[in-house]
């Protein structure tokens, strides 16, 4: 059984088909969208591993033949050596302007591959299929394509939304515990921004999220994808609304960028970290009550996340450097950080009124922890 949910954007509006067994069933899902049986997969060596020869094969029943294109795995990818050669690989492969690129993979390959479709003869179309929890339920959805620069994360990218999304939810079975975890940062992050609701449920069903029960992950990712969609309907392109989805991500750029975007915290774990950063200073600003952090703190306890500086091996810069760090995001205007900060749990809201002492002397209590 599969869900459906609708990303209402005029002409660029798509569906993200949801459900376990789906990459089995992508060619029937696309069969519709094609206007000749030709389309072009760009995964990594992980996924392919895993998932393309079902992929294939769903394709090659409709009749549909493939090319792929397989580049190795990890963050290091999503640069200029591997997006011009996919580029250029598919213009080699003929994709023309009515075919369709398939990115398979996590948020690297979704973003490159989404990246390469958008700039290609200026713009194919192309399908996310993506295969990490985070992915699914975040950076699949809302139409972010990018590379990184030796300047930062994503500083190079377009908006291109792709004409759909189909998340398997069997794949995040196969996913590595910590992985999985990480992508668990982008999930609760909806509940924390706008829906008590889903954050309470999410609570009440942490053991079988964490046992990775199918009913659960398909409910959890969907919910996750409503809100993004309904929020991306009314900012597309990040004017107002949209910047909410980056609770947490001005202290977890920060703390990305300070580790050197390695693997001593992965993206989704910089989230948890970030949003846990986020409702202490909320409170000790006095927006809302002290039981949120807490609260928010023992969630992530339950669920073996990471929820503090001290769950990040050796050493951090002080606070002052990682402020500075703050002041390199994208999220900076007129040298003013743009906070996402919460009136309590589902109520965040963007503000550049925040008291940078508070936020170094919780940077500081963690750090002192860490020592
Ligand atoms: N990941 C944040 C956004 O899509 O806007």
């Amino acid at each position: 059984m599969n869900d459906t949910v609708h990303v209402e954007l005029g002409a660029r509006s798509y569906d993200i088909q949801i459900g376990p067994g789906l990459i089995g069933e992508t060619g029937r899902l696309l069969r519709p969208y094609l206007d000749r049986a030709r389309v072009a997969v760009i995964t990594d060596e992980n996924v392919a591993a895993l998932h393309l020869e079902n992929i294939i094969n769903s394709l090659e029943q409709q009749e549909i033949s493939v090319s792929t294109l397989i580049l190795p795995a990890g963050e290091g990818t999503k640069s200029w050596p591997h997006f011009t050669h996919s580029v250029d690989w598919l213009l080699e492969e003929q994709i023309e302007r009515n075919d369709m690129v398939i990115a398979l993979g996590g948020g690297v390959i979704g973003d490159l591959a989404g990246f390469a479709a958008a700039v290609l003869r200026r713009g194919v179309r192309f399908v996310q299929v993506p295969t990490s929890l985070l992915a699914q339920v975040d950076s699949s959805v809302g139409g972010k394509t990018g590379i990184n620069s030796r300047h930062g994360k994503n500083l190079i990218g377009a908006f291109h939304q792709p004409a759909l999304v189909v998340a398997d939810t069997d794949a995040l079975r196969t996913l590595p515990e910590r992985d999985f975890l990480a992508g668990n940062g982008e999930v609760m992050k909806y509940g924390l921004l706008g829906d008590y609701n889903f954050f309470q449920w999410l609570e009440e069903h942490s053991l079988s999220f964490l046992s990775r029960d199918p009913d659960t992950l398909a409910i959890a990712v969907r919910r996750s994808c409503e809100i993004k969609a309904a929020i991306v309907a009314r900012d597309e392109t990040e004017q107002g609304d949209r910047a909410l989805l980056n609770l947490g991500h001005t202290f977890c750029h920060a703390l990305e960028a300070a580790t050197g975007y390695s693997e001593r915290l992965l993206h989704g774990e910089g989230v948890a970290i970030g949003c846990a950063l986020a409702f202490e200073v909320s409170a000790r600003m006095g927006l809302c009550s002290q039981e949120d952090p807490s609260r928010l703190r023992a969630y992530l306890h339950n669920m073996k996340m990471k929820s503090q500086l001290s769950d990040i091996p050796s050493n951090l810069p002080s606070s002052e450097r990682l402020i500075q760090l703050m002041h390199q995001d994208k999220k900076v205007r007129d040298g003013q950080i743009h906070f996402v900060m919460a009136r309590g749990i589902g109520q965040a809201f963007v503000t550049p009124d925040v008291d940078l002492d508070i936020v170094r002397q919780v940077l500081d209590e963690q750090l002192a922890d860490k020592s």
